[in-house]
């Protein structure tokens, strides 16, 4: 039984293994329906429990739609509606999941449940996102930039934006398969020195945002302010030097991409020019939630690497 709460569970052989597995899947089904599962239906009779106390619309209809293409099943729980949310314990709840599902996908504020739950469950659980880490979107990531004809080791990445769970993913991602991230982040906002460290010396901070897409491969943002959150001036007036923008994009390498893991505020940590412009991979970067997803949960059930 293998656990996917970060990219470190699955290592440098692991991620691979599950890219090389998405990008063969994906081919395989290309023009499929679908709602059509694939030929070999590797996750035959096997159910999903997704449990999300925090929203999502790309986290939750692509684990849907990747266990069901995978010839499995789901439930989704939301914590509105489920006595997790009204007090059970986490404990309890893994037992009880375990007792129904073949696995558990969460999606909490907070790491510790997450840990709590893999603790405690008797069944593989996986990371939906956490206010630490975000490893299923750094997959489909990695899956785009590879589609993009960009090898990992050696890539450099751009991050502008504040040191938040998805760049903390990055990090780890870079330090696992060997590429470099520089992230231009602003006074107040910049990640914890142990994320960089998780990084293995492949991570640096910056200020200046030019610095940061200066020789960059690929240039990554995400939104300031979470979706329904009320708006920060004070936040938004120093995160507004490191938004994209066409300039900044220009300074990255010629062939750069941009990336944004949506949901997005267009006007504010990216220009509408370049999320809907020529080098923004944003679509296929969505669509690759599915495809990354199947690989996770075959990883998980022993199926690759
Ligand atoms: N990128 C991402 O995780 O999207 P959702 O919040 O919609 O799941």
């Amino acid at each position: 039984m293998r656990n996917f709460l970060s990219l470190s569970d699955a290592g440098p052989d692991g991620v691979a293994a599950m890219l090389a597995d998405a990008l063969d899947r994906k081919a395989a089904r290309a023009g499929w329906p679908k709602g059509k599962p694939d030929a070999d239906a590797p996750l035959a009779g096997h159910t999903l429990a997704m449990v999300f106390e925090k929203s999502s619309t790309r986290t939750r209809v692509s684990f849907d739609m990747a266990i069901r293409q995978l010839g499995g099943s789901s439930v989704i729980l939301d914590s509105g509606t489920t006595q997790l949310g009204r007090g059970e314990t986490v404990a309890d709840t893994a037992r009880v999941l375990s007792g129904y599902c073949d696995a558990i996908m969460l999606r909490t504020d907070d790491h510790a449940k997450l840990e709590e739950m893999a603790h405690y469950a008797t069944i593989p659980v996986i990371n939906g996102l956490t206010d630490d880490s975000h490893p299923c979107q750094i997959m489909a990531d990695l899956l785009t930039i590879l589609e993009a004809g960009k090898p990992l080791p050696g890539l450099k990445v751009a991050w502008l934006g504040d040191g938040n769970n998805v760049l903390a993913s990055i990090v780890e991602a870079a330090g696992l398969m060997q590429f470099d991230v520089v992230a231009a982040c602003p006074q107040g906002f910049q990640p914890d020195e142990a994320v960089i460290g998780n990084g293995s010396g492949r991570a640096r901070v910056v200020s200046d945002p030019a610095e940061a897409v200066a020789g960059a491969d690929v240039v990554i943002t995400d939104t300031w302010i979470s979706m329904g959150q009320a708006h920060a001036d004070t936040k938004l007036k120093a995160m507004l030097p490191y938004q994209v923008d066409a300039a900044l994009m220009a300074q990255a390498n010629p062939g750069a991409v941009f990336l944004h893991c949506l949901p997005a505020h267009r006007g504010e940590e990216v220009t509408p020019e370049v999320i809907d412009g020529p080098q923004s991979l944003i679509w296929p970067e969505a669509e690759n939630r599915l495809h990354a997803q199947k690989s996770v949960l075959r990883w998980c059930f022993g199926q690759i690497g």
